[in-house]
């Protein structure tokens, strides 16, 4: 993505890797302060995930392959059986940061097959391979994502999303932002409503930021303004990204989309979900079998920002004492869902059936 740090443009990931060490963006101070943290072990890794210094399921899948990559070369000087151990229990410890983004999962598995077979060099090296290769997936799914949405936006159009399924969500581009932004390279004149997605607001700190640095037109609005928009008719498309979606097409994002997506077809705007096809899970019939992120109450008790210097520090927003409950992620049942912009095409109902032909569409899909 293209950043403007102090004047300065940049080119770069959301995150990567430099042999052992895991470089990120912290995107728990955008957009007061822009800075890369360096990892330098996959317990570190894991508490960034955990702590969303990275998050977005694109990005938090890629930190787990690279979290087992930091792992294997941690233990290349092991034997086999001792090294089996140690990066087994490293992907164990990936695991357990955070449970409803199923990219996670998918990369860590993949990530702990390739450290199981060969020697140990060869272990390492086709670990590290397959954390890279990844990445490199991720890159190339969210510029197909772009092209496929960019499809269905036409000139004019007001698109909504929610959270953010940005850049930052992935390597790069993002999912929902991708055709957002394709859209608008190629001259169509689109504007964006961006929920601030309360509580930890991705949709004010980073929505509103990656749009802001890309120049496109946009507005942030509270997450109850959404239904005024709409029932306006100032809302033509909205757009979202996913986190897990079940082998029906249930889908599980940041809380919040499931009223959005009710709303949209009380109105008749389209409601799309982006998504790559590592965000699909066929081991889910439904979107029951999700399990939903409950974060700490803090998150909603309290509000981080900047003063006018830009001292970033945080508010008490309720009573000392104040009982509250925090789920991250709400599951939109497949019926609001208009369909799936993917790497490899939109999908359309019946989601069953097109779901599946779609994780089988390439030889080393997912599912
Ligand atoms: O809790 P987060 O910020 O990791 O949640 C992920 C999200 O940003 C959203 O749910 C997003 O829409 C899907 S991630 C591509």
């Amino acid at each position: 993505m293209r950043v403007k740090v102090n004047g300065e443009t940049h080119e770069l990931w959301t995150l990567w890797r430099e042999g052992s060490e895991v470089k990120m963006i912290d995107q728990r101070l955008l957009p007061h302060r822009f800075m890369i943290l360096t990892l330098y072990s996959h317990q570190e890794t894991a508490e960034a995930i955990r702590d969303m210094v990275v998050r977005g399921a694109g990005a938090i899948g890629v930190a787990g392959g690279y979290g087992v990559a930091q792992a294997a070369l941690e233990a290349q000087g092991k034997n086999q059986k001792t090294f089996k151990a140690y990066v087994s229990e490293a992907a164990d410890t990936l695991r357990a940061t955070r449970p409803t983004a199923v990219n996670l999962f998918h990369a860590i598995d993949k990530c702990e097959k390739a450290a199981s077979k060969g020697s140990v060099p060869e272990r390492v090296a086709a670990t590290c391979a397959e954390a890279d290769r990844l990445a490199q997936e991720d890159l190339e799914a969210s510029k197909k994502m772009g092209e496929y949405g960019n499809a269905l936006i036409k000139d004019g159009f007001r698109v909504l999303t929610h959270c953010n399924a940005g850049a930052l969500a992935f390597i790069d581009n993002g999912s929902a932002l991708a055709p957002i932004r394709v859209a608008h390279r190629s001259g169509k004149h689109i504007f964006v409503y961006a929920d601030e997605t309360r509580p930890r607001s991705q949709g004010a700190k980073l929505t509103a930021w990656e749009l802001q640095q890309e120049g496109i037109p946009y507005a942030l609005i509270v997450d109850n303004a959404a239904g005024h928009y709409m029932r306006l008719g100032e809302v033509d498309f909205v757009v979202v990204g996913a986190d897990r979606i079940a082998a029906n097409g249930d889908t599980a994002n940041k809380i919040g989309t499931y009223e959005k997506a009710v709303l949209a077809k009380e109105n008749g705007i389209p409601f799309y979900v982006a998504a790559p096809r590592m965000t699909f899970d066929l081991k889910c019939p439904n979107g029951d079998g999700i399990e939903i992120e409950e974060r700490s109450p803090d998150e909603v008790n309290w509000v981080w920002g900047a003063d006018e210097n830009g001292k970033y520090s945080k508010v008490r927003i309720s009573a000392d004492g104040t009982v509250a409950k925090n789920p991250s992620f709400d599951v939109t049942p497949a019926k609001y869902i208009t369909g799936f912009i993917t790497d490899v095409g939109v999908l359309r109902p019946p989601y069953r059936r097109s779901i599946r032909e779609a994780l089988h569409t390439r030889k080393g899909s997912v599912g």
